[in-house]
């Protein structure tokens, strides 16, 4: 490449990371009124922790599906036929109340002010400080999108490899220590029965067969009690970490997966494979390293493909374009 090409290069380089640069700490400082806008989203997320904590498993959920598809713009909002909602994977993402609450007193005090996308961020970050997990900051300044297709909903699968999940996030910039890093999400919140099913009763497409990569006692357990093999079943819930803490932020998880008790063959494989067994076993055995370093992977997947600056909209309400 020449001189001069380079040159060019660099400058669209620098312009297209300049969306993400504009991202600032305490963006909305002086913005909003009298009001602190990080301080209101705070004390909603936490009169609604205090009823319905596991909005700490939505909320962290939300901020994944919604930073994937397109980036954290507030896409997954939408209300509408054929909006990213509607995609399957996304059917069962929960919160949108607790972010239209959140968007509505802070449209009272300040109009047209505050994104949703940034409003999805803060929400989740400070769930999940309230669940005991770390503290941190972000970046705000996010501005919510104009596209919302459910065709963009590429999530991923429920059996991918380490390999395939590593990838699929490294497509978006995260290392494979992200990747775990993120899938510890999984130390809170619930599946169903319907989802493991395969993995108990028709373990590669083998009518009877279960999983071997399942804890035999877990397997037991989940077949006699959990999710006994009748349609009837299928809605029962499935804590993704251990019961006592699945409404805790913590690094249990890791250490379930060192035991085979994975409950999503993606968690599992985490560990099974080599190439990231290694960080599941920094983390399992290390509680403040997990605190320490889940924040970044967060912090990461919040500012993917993010819209900055005059780019967007700032929506009147949450699940309409304005
Ligand atoms: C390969 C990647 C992933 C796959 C395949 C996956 C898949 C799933 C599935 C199937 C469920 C259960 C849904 C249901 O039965 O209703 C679930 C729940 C959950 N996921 Fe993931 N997930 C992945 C990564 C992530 C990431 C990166 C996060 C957040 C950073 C996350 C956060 C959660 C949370 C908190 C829940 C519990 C939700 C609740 O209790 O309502 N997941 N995930």
């Amino acid at each position: 490449m020449g001189a001069a090409a380079l040159m060019v290069a660099l400058a669209v380089l620098a312009l297209a990371s300049g969306g993400a640069a504009s991202l600032q700490y305490g963006f909305y400082k002086g913005k909003c009124n009298s009001s602190d806008v990080e301080a209101v989203v705070q004390s909603i997320v936490k009169a609604r922790f205090a009823r319905e904590a596991p909005i700490v498993a939505y909320l962290l959920r939300m901020q994944f599906h919604e930073c994937v598809i397109n980036g954290c713009d507030g896409g997954l909002l939408i209300d509408g036929p054929g909006t990213e909602k509607t995609a399957p994977p996304n059917l069962s993402v929960k919160g949108y109340d607790v972010i239209a609450a959140i968007k509505a007193e802070l449209e009272r005090r300040c109009p047209g002010v505050v994104s949703c996308s940034d409003i999805q961020i803060l929400a989740a970050r400070d769930a999940i400080a309230l669940a005991g997990g770390p503290t941190y900051s972000v970046r705000t300044g996010r501005r919510d999108g104009r596209r919302s297709r459910a065709s963009d909903a590429n999530l991923p699968g429920i059996d991918f490899t380490a390999a395939q999940a590593v990838a699929y996030y490294g497509k978006l910039g995260l290392s494979a220590f992200d990747t775990v890093l993120l899938l510890g999400a999984h130390t809170v919140g619930v599946t169903h029965c319907s989802v493991i099913k395969s993995r108990l009763y028709s373990y590669g497409g083998k009518t009877g067969a279960t999983d071997p990569k399942l804890d035999p006692y877990y397997a037991f357990v989940y077949k006699t009690w959990v999710c006994p093999n009748t349609p009837s079943s299928d809605g029962n819930v499935v804590f993704l970490d251990d019961q006592w803490s699945a409404l805790r932020v913590d690094n249990n998880y890791y250490k379930n997966i060192q035991r085979r008790r994975g409950v999503l063959p993606v968690d599992q494989n985490l560990y099974n494979d080599g190439s990231t067994r290694w960080i599941v076993d920094l983390l399992a055995n290390d509680a403040g390293l997990f605190r320490s370093v889940f924040p970044q992977a967060l912090v990461k997947l919040s500012e993917v493909n993010v819209l900055t600056g005059t780019q967007g909209e700032i929506r009147k309400v949450c699940n309409k374009f304005n």
